[in-house]
């Protein structure tokens, strides 16, 4: 995908250094990110990073390799408006929620109690969950080795999902793998706290909040179009209420917006404006 060139050309100088004889094996091996190129040069991203294709093009110009944080309640249109920014902008998208998805999804199968943090301690000790991504530069979420990507878009997990996100250890499970994503750079990231604890330093960070009637409204759009039972409007805000109220409560990360972000109101907007209102805040 041609469009995610410029995004390696913002670490230039540093595979320059590299090239001109400098040993990989002096990178660190542990994570971390370095703040001046809003990327982490530990060895294994870098080699991932020196090993794609895209790293050694010359042929594109260098541009600044953003890192945008979209947070917001669920049903404002993050992961719509994240997937279409990040396509234009020729970025990756990481749908945080995924992840929780998936860590509810093993909650499940293991019919563990959400409520029982002994249990979800040690489930997360021995979690094994990774991102990759298809052809398409779709994420794809890893669980225990599997594809569970298209499993995880129900209200059950949902629901559940909200649940164990509460629960400090899933939180700090999950917390390294999304920073991993963000030191990269070149990444659109949306969620509940990616602006204000996971990526606090991003490029752009967005709130995009939407009124619950209108959330509610698209979910059931939403629901029609995948032909799956409709219920009715009432129910699904409130639905959502609870929801909001849930990730907005909590004691760690809750949902809110972070100080410098931009918020944006999608209730009387569509989806194009919303991506262009973005789009404008990267420059
Ligand atoms: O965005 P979503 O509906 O897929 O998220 C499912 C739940 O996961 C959400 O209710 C709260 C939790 N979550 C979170 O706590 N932090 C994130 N960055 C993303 C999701």
């Amino acid at each position: 995908m041609a469009s995610v060139y410029p995004i390696r050309f913002v670490h230039l100088p540093v595979v320059i250094w590299l090239q001109d004889g400098g040993d990989r094996a002096c990178l660190p091996l542990v994570c971390s990110l370095d703040s001046r190129y809003n990327r982490c040069f530990c060895r294994p991203c870098f080699e991932r990073f020196m090993n794609s294709p895209a790293s050694t093009d010359s042929s594109t110009p260098p541009v600044s390799a953003p890192v945008i944080a979209i947070d917001g309640p669920s049903g404002a249109g993050k992961s719509t408006v994240a997937r279409a920014v990040a396509a234009r902008l020729g970025l990756l998208y990481l749908d945080t929620g995924a992840l929780y998805r998936a860590v509810a999804l093993k909650v499940d199968r293991e019919g563990i109690d959400p409520d029982d943090d002994n249990a979800l301690e040690r489930l997360c000790e021995t979690l094994s969950l990774t991102l990759q991504q298809d052809a398409n530069g779709h994420g794809r979420v890893i669980l225990d080795g599997v594809d569970v990507t298209d499993l995880l878009r129900t209200q059950r997990l949902a629901t559940l999902a909200s649940l164990v996100s509460a629960v400090p250890w899933v939180r700090a499970r999950l917390l390294n793998l999304q920073q991993q994503m963000g030191a990269r750079g070149g990444v659109v990231l949306d969620g509940r706290d990616i602006g204000t604890v996971v990526l606090p330093n991003a490029d752009v960070k967005v709130y995009l909040d939407a009124d619950s009637a209108v959330r509610a409204v698209r979910r059931q759009g939403e629901l029609a179009e995948k032909g799956e039972p409709v219920p009715e409007l009432a129910i699904l805000q409130a639905q959502i209420e609870r929801r909001d109220e849930a990730d907005k409560s909590r004691t760690i990360a809750p949902l809110k917006q972070a100080a410098d972000a931009v918020l944006i109101d999608s209730s009387q907007m569509d989806p194009q404006q919303v991506v262009d209102a973005v789009c404008d805040l990267v420059g």
